[in-house]
């Protein structure tokens, strides 16, 4: 089972916001990282054949999604960034409204429902109405009708945006517990969201994947780039100015500071072992909040 991506550009105008990206994605998690505006949306509308590329192809198994039809949407399992709940439906009748409209037989429908609905921890609120459903409620019910068709290609757009730490953990191996034999492919700007369940994690920004690999492998990138250093607090606001700084800790009158930078920054700073959490401090610090 292979999803190949060869030379994919998408254009908004003279925008690029999806810039000559090429990969081959096999069974596994991958985790698409990158700020907003990085282009994750429009590669995964573009993977769903809901948009089309200006230059590019997708192809599954060796053939052009485009030439599949129907044939790819059977196959083909999408929980949308803004996905569109309709508050007045229940759980179930939610659940075999998707069914319909992926053509799944009416018996086979209502068995796989209640079969998601138990997976996904609701089966008990099954005839509740949909706008009585907390975040994560709502996201284990897109993961469900995702689900519904059984896919071989599973794409997740922020399926955690949103959620508190807790849900957040449970969507997780949520998402472990149904990827096995798929093609997964899950966007987040969350780190600790991939640094868990990603085999393989691609790196975006603006439009470009920046680097591609196995977490440990995408980690040794910034090896060398990581200090930590302890200094009096008063120097802190200073510092915090001039250097990329991530984590920090307080004790009593000093402050262990963790730094991102290309050179030792200051005298008594070591070299530290880097996690993702630098590395996206490391290619993103430009570009937005981060949110860990
Ligand atoms: N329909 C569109 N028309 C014009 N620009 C768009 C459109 N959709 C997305 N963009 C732009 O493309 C870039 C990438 O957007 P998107 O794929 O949503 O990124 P992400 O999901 O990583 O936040 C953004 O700068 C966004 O403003
Ligand atoms: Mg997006």
């Amino acid at each position: 089972m292979e999803l190949r991506i060869e030379n994919l550009t998408k254009q908004y105008g003279s925008f690029l916001a999806v810039n000559d990206l090429s990969a081959v994605l096999t069974c596994g998690v991958y985790g698409l990282l990158g700020a907003n505006g990085a282009g994750k949306t429009t590669l995964m509308r573009l993977l769903c054949d809901i948009q089309l590329p200006t230059t590019g192809t997708i192809s599954y198994d060796g053939q052009d999604i485009r030439e599949y039809g129907d044939r790819y949407r059977n196959v083909l399992g999408y929980l949308p960034q803004d996905f569109g709940y309709y508050p007045d439906f229940t759980a179930m009748k939610f659940l075999l409204y998707m069914s319909a409209i992926k053509g799944l037989s009416k018996g086979y429908a209502r068995q796989r429902s209640l079969e998601l609905l138990d997976e996904v921890g609701l089966l008990q609120v099954r005839d509740k109405k949909i706008k009585t459903f907390s975040g994560g409620m709502k996201q284990r019910l897109g993961i469900a009708q995702a689900m519904l068709n059984d896919p071989k290609i599973l794409i997740l757009d922020e399926p955690t945006a949103g959620l508190d730490p807790k849900e957040r953990v449970r969507f997780r191996n949520l998402i472990s517990s149904f990827s096995r034999n798929k093609i997964v492919l899950l966007s987040t700007h969350i780190v600790s969201d991939v640094e868990y369940i990603a085999g393989d994690i691609l790196v975006m920004k603006k439009g470009k994947f920046i680097h591609e690999g196995k977490p440990d492998e995408i980690i040794h990138t910034v090896d060398g780039k990581v200090w930590e250093c302890r200094v009096a607090n008063g120097e802190v606001p200073s510092l915090e100015m001039k250097y990329n700084i991530g984590n920090m800790r307080t004790e009593g009158e000093t402050t262990i500071l963790r730094i991102i930078c290309e050179t030792k920054p200051l005298e008594n700073a070591v070299n530290a072992a880097p996690n993702l959490e630098d590395l996206y401090l490391y290619y993103f610090s430009d570009e937005e909040e981060h949110i860990i």
